[in-house]
C-alpha cells in the first residue's frame, strides 16, 4: 500500500512539475493524454484497485482519485492560460502595421497632367517673380464681364457660352422670356441688372480686377483656375482650366509682354522656341493680341524632316497659345481708387488654356479625355 500511495504522489508532483512547464497546448494534450490516458500508470493504479487486498482499496483508491482531479484541474488551468497568451502573440503576430508599405507595394499614383502642366506654368512664372493667386469659379456677373469693359447689352458678352447661376438661376433668355411674358400681360417687371447676375466664370480674367482691388501697384500674379463655358467637343470641355497672367507697373510695355511670353513658351515647350504676337480683339485690352509658340514638333518649318507636312501646326509652323494684350484703360477705371490710373501705370495682361498645352505637348487629341477618368487613358502620363 505504502508503495503504491507514495507511486501516485510521486506521479501528481512529476505530472504537476510537467503540466506547470507545459509551453504549448499541444503539448499539454500529450500530457493529459500520458497521465490520464487509457494506457497513463495512475489509470492502470486505479484500475487494479479491485485486485488489491480489502483494506487498501480505499485509501490507493482515494489517493489516485485525488490525484487524478489535481491532475484535471491544472490541466484545464494550464490549458485557459497558454491558451489566452497563444491568442495574445497570434493576434500580435497577425497585426498589421498600417504605416508599412503594402506587400506587394500598391503602385503609386501620380498627379493629374492637367494638374502637372498648370503647376509646370506656375513655377515658371513664379521663377519670373509673380505671385500664384485663385479665386471664385462663381462669379459677378460684374467681374466676369461689366469690369472687363464688356459693357450690360455688349455684343461680346455673347461671344462666350455662359452658364448663369443667379439666385433664381435664371438665364439670360429665360430673364427676356419672362420679361416678355409679364410685358405681354401688362405687368412691371423690375429688370435685373446684368450686373447683378451670377455665372460660372467663363475665364480667369475677373481675377484680373479683384487682384487689382486687393493691391496697389506694382502687381505681377498669374491665376490658375476653372472656367466653365457651355461648349462640348473634341477640343472643348464645359470645364477647364486657364491659367491668367497680369503686370501693371510703370512704364510696361508690349515688349515686356513679348519677352514674357517668350520666356513662359520657352519653359513650357523647350528652349529653342520662338513667340509671335498677332493683331487680335478683347474688350479687355488695347491693343489685344493672340500669340503663337513657333512648332515644337517641326521646329517651326511646316514641314517634317522626311518632306511631310507637320501635323501638330498642320504646315503653319506657329501653334497658337493664348490671347493677351495691354490692359485697357477702361479696365483700370474699375480700380482707380486702387492707385491704377492709367496715365502713370500700364500693364498687360493674358490668358493661356492649359488642357490645349497639355494635348500639344502629349498628343492628346481629344480633351475630353482628360476628364473621363478612365486609368488606361491617364496612367500613361506619369
Ligand atoms: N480671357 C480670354 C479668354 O478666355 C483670354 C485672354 C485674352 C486673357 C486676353 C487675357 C487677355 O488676359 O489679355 O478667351
Amino acid at each position: 500500500m505504502a508503495d503504491a500511495t507514495e507511486r501516485i504522489s510521486q506521479i501528481g508532483k512529476e505530472a504537476a512539475d510537467s503540466i506547470a512547464a507545459a509551453p504549448g497546448t499541444a503539448e499539454l494534450k500529450e500530457l493529459r493524454v500520458r497521465y490520464l490516458g487509457r494506457k497513463a500508470e495512475l489509470t492502470a493504479i486505479l484500475r487494479g484497485i479491485a485486485e488489491l487486498p480489502p483494506d487498501q482499496r480505499g485509501v490507493v483508491g482515494k489517493s489516485g482519485n485525488e490525484v487524478r482531479r489535481r491532475l484535471e484541474s491544472l490541466l484545464e488551468e494550464r490549458a485557459a492560460e497558454l491558451e489566452s497568451s497563444e491568442l495574445e502573440s497570434s493576434l500580435a503576430e497577425g497585426a498589421v502595421d498600417v504605416t508599412l508599405p503594402g506587400s506587394p507595394a500598391h503602385p503609386v499614383g501620380h498627379l493629374h497632367l492637367i494638374t502637372r502642366t498648370r503647376r509646370q506654368i506656375e513655377d515658371i512664372m513664379v521663377g519670373l517673380g509673380y505671385t500664384v493667386l485663385e479665386g471664385p469659379e462663381v462669379e459677378l456677373d460684374y467681374y466676369n464681364f461689366t469690369a472687363l469693359n464688356h459693357p450690360p447689352g455688349h455684343p461680346a458678352r455673347m461671344s462666350q457660352d455662359t452658364f448663369y447661376v443667379a439666385p433664381g438661376s435664371l438665364t439670360k433668355a429665360a430673364l427676356s422670356a419672362a420679361r416678355e411674358a409679364a410685358d405681354g400681360a401688362g405687368e412691371e417687371v423690375a429688370a435685373t441688372p446684368d450686373e447683378e447676375l451670377v455665372v460660372l466664370r467663363t475665364h480667369t480674367s475677373p481675377m484680373q480686377v479683384r487682384a487689382m482691388e486687393a493691391q496697389e501697384p506694382p502687381i505681377f500674379v498669374i491665376v490658375p483656375g476653372k472656367v466653365y463655358r457651355r461648349d462640348s467637343d473634341a477640343t472643348h470641355s464645359p470645364m477647364f482650366t486657364q491659367v491668367e497672367g497680369l503686370a501693371v507697373a510703370e512704364d510696361i510695355t508690349l515688349a515686356d509682354l513679348q519677352g514674357t511670353l517668350l520666356e513662359m513658351l520657352r519653359g513650357i515647350f523647350g528652349p529653342g522656341r520662338e513667340a509671335r504676337m498677332r493683331p487680335h480683339y478683347f474688350p479687355f485690352t488695347e491693343p489685344s493680341v493672340e500669340f503663337d509658340v513657333s512648332c515644337f514638333a517641326c521646329d517651326g518649318a511646316g514641314t517634317l524632316p522626311d518632306g511631310d507636312r507637320c501635323g501638330i501646326c498642320k504646315g503653319v509652323g506657329w501653334i497658337e497659345v493664348g490671347g493677351a494684350g495691354m490692359v485697357d484703360p477702361n479696365v483700370f477705371g474699375f480700380v482707380s481708387d486702387k492707385g491704377y490710373d492709367p496715365e502713370r501705370v500700364q500693364g498687360f495682361a493674358f490668358g493661356i488654356g492649359v488642357e490645349r498645352i497639355a494635348m500639344l505637348r502629349y498628343g492628346v487629341p481629344d480633351l475630353r479625355r482628360f476628364f473621363d477618368n478612365d486609368l488606361r487613358m491617364l496612367e500613361q502620363f506619369t
